[in-house]
C-alpha cells in the first residue's frame, strides 16, 4: 500500500530526533524503565512533528462498552492529532482479545460498530486511517506461531497482565489464549510494522516483549537488515481521569463512565449522582478530595482551562454548583461529536462499509508483512 512508508529503525528515530531534541539530554536509564520509555516517546513525540509522514502508528481498543470521555482526552484526540499531522494511523478493534472475557461474543456486533461510531464522531477520517477488527484479518494472526517461537513460556508468564489474570483465574484455570496475550499484541502492532503504539502506562509490559519479539526476528531472520521496526509507546501526556465514583479509573465496564454517545439528559443524571465530599468550598486537591478534583479535572479538558482556575470560578457554590457546570461543559464540549455520532449511528450500513473497506486494507497490509515474514524465514516455496 502506498500509504506505508519504509521501514523506519531505531537508528533512524534516534537520528531524527536528534536533530530536534524534544528535552535536554539525560542520563540514561535502564532498558524497560519507566524513564527509559517517557525518554524514547519523548523523542517520538520530536520525531513524529518533523517527518511524520514516516511514521505508522497502530493503537487499538477492547470492545467491551462504549467509549467514554476519559477516553477521548486520554486517546481518541491523540489519534486525531497524529492523522491529522499525516502519520499513517490504523486502529484496531480487539474483537479476538475481547474473547478471554466469556460474556462479551454476544455484544460483540454491537460494541464494534459502536467503537467506529465513536471513531468517526471524534474525527477518525476512514478515508486516511484504517480501522479494522482483528477477527477479520487472518494474516495478523499467522504472526502468531512465529512469534511464539521466539519467547519462552518464562518470559510470558512475567507479564504483568498475565499474572494478574493468572492469580484472579485461580492458578490453572487461565486459557492459553489468555497467556499468550501479550504475543497476540505484538502481532498486531509487527503485522503492520507500527514504529509508535500510543498507550497508556499499562501496556508498557506488552509493548518490551514487542520490542523483543521484533529484536529476535531481525537477529535470527533478517541480520544485517532489520525486518521489523522496535515499536516504542507514544506515552500519553494527559492525565488520568477517575470514574464518577471519584475512587477507581473511569472503565468502559465499571458503571462509573460518562460515554460519549450518552445524551445532554443522561450527562446530567450521570453527574449528578457523582460521588463528592461535604466541604462546601470547592478546591483542587487529587489525594485529600479525589472527587471533587476528578470532577474539576473533566471540567478543565472541556472547558480547555485549568482544574484550579474551575475551582475559584466555583468557589463557595458547593459541589452541586461544581456539578452543574460541569454539565453544561461536558454537553457543550460533545455536542459536535455527538451530533455526529448519533447520525453514524442510525446508518449501521455505513458503519459496516467503514469496517469492511477498512478491514481489506489492513489486510493487504498485514499479507505484505507476512510475504516478508515468510521470505526471510524460508517458508516461500
Ligand atoms: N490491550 C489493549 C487494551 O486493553 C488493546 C490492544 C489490543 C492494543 N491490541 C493492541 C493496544 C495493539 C495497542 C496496540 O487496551
Amino acid at each position: 500500500m502506498s500509504r506505508l512508508g519504509p521501514a523506519t529503525t531505531q537508528e533512524d528515530l534516534v537520528s531524527a530526533s536528534s536533530a530536534r531534541p524534544a528535552r535536554p539530554a539525560r542520563p540514561a536509564a535502564p532498558a524497560g524503565s519507566l524513564r527509559a520509555s517517557q525518554h524514547r516517546s519523548d523523542q517520538l513525540e520530536a520525531a513524529i512533528t518533523a517527518t511524520p509522514a514516516r511514521f505508522r502508528v497502530l493503537t487499538g481498543d477492547r470492545p467491551t462498552g462504549p467509549l467514554h470521555v476519559g477516553h477521548l482526552f486520554g486517546s481518541l484526540l491523540n489519534r486525531v492529532r497524529l492523522q491529522d499531522l499525516g502519520a499513517s494511523v490504523s486502529v484496531l478493534i480487539a474483537d479476538l482479545q475481547a474473547i478471554t472475557d466469556r460474556d462479551a461474543p454476544r455484544r460483540l456486533p454491537a460494541d464494534v460498530l459502536g467503537l467506529v461510531a465513536d471513531y468517526l464522531a471524534a474525527g477518525l477520517d476512514p478515508g486516511r486511517s484504517v480501522i479494522f477488527a482483528h477477527s477479520q484479518v487472518p494474516e495478523l494472526n499467522q504472526l502468531l506461531l512465529p512469534f511464539l517461537s521466539l519467547v519462552s513460556v518464562a518470559e510470558v508468564g512475567r507479564n504483568p497482565t498475565v499474572r494478574q489474570e493468572a492469580a484472579a483465574a485461580g492458578g490453572g484455570a487461565m486459557s492459553a489464549l489468555m497467556f499468550s496475550y501479550p504475543v497476540h499484541q505484538a502481532a498486531d502492532i509487527l503485522a503492520v510494522r507500527a514504529q509508535v503504539v500510543p498507550v497508556g502506562q499499562d501496556q508498557l509490559p506488552h509493548l518490551e516483549l514487542t520490542r523483543t519479539i521484533a529484536r529476535r526476528f531481525n537477529e535470527r531472520y533478517a541480520p544485517g537488515e532489520p525486518y521489523f521496526p522496535e515499536p516504542a509507546a507514544l506515552l500519553s501526556r494527559a492525565p488520568l481521569l477517575l470514574g464518577l465514583d471519584g475512587a477507581r479509573k473511569m472503565g468502559k465496564s465499571l458503571g462509573n463512565s460518562i460515554p460519549l454517545g450518552a445524551s445532554a439528559d443522561e450527562t446530567a443524571r450521570l453527574i449528578a449522582a457523582a460521588r463528592t465530599d461535604a466541604q462546601r468550598r470547592i478546591s483542587y486537591d487529587p489525594a485529600g478530595r479525589p472527587g471533587v478534583s476528578n470532577l474539576l479535572l473533566l471540567a478543565s479538558l472541556c472547558l480547555r482551562t485549568s482544574p484550579q482556575q474551575v475551582a475559584e470560578q466555583v468557589g463557595d457554590a458547593g459541589a452541586g454548583a461544581l456539578k452543574r457546570l460541569l454539565t453544561d461543559a461536558v454537553n457543550e464540549r460533545l455536542s459536535g461529536l455527538r451530533r455526529r455520532r448519533a447520525a453514524l449511528a442510525a446508518d449501521p450500513g455505513y458503519l459496516r462499509a467503514v469496517l469492511a473497506d477498512g478491514n481489506e486494507r489492513a489486510r493487504e497490509i498485514a499479507a505484505r508483512t507476512l510475504a516478508g515474514v515468510r521470505a526471510r524465514m524460508h517458508t516461500a516455496y
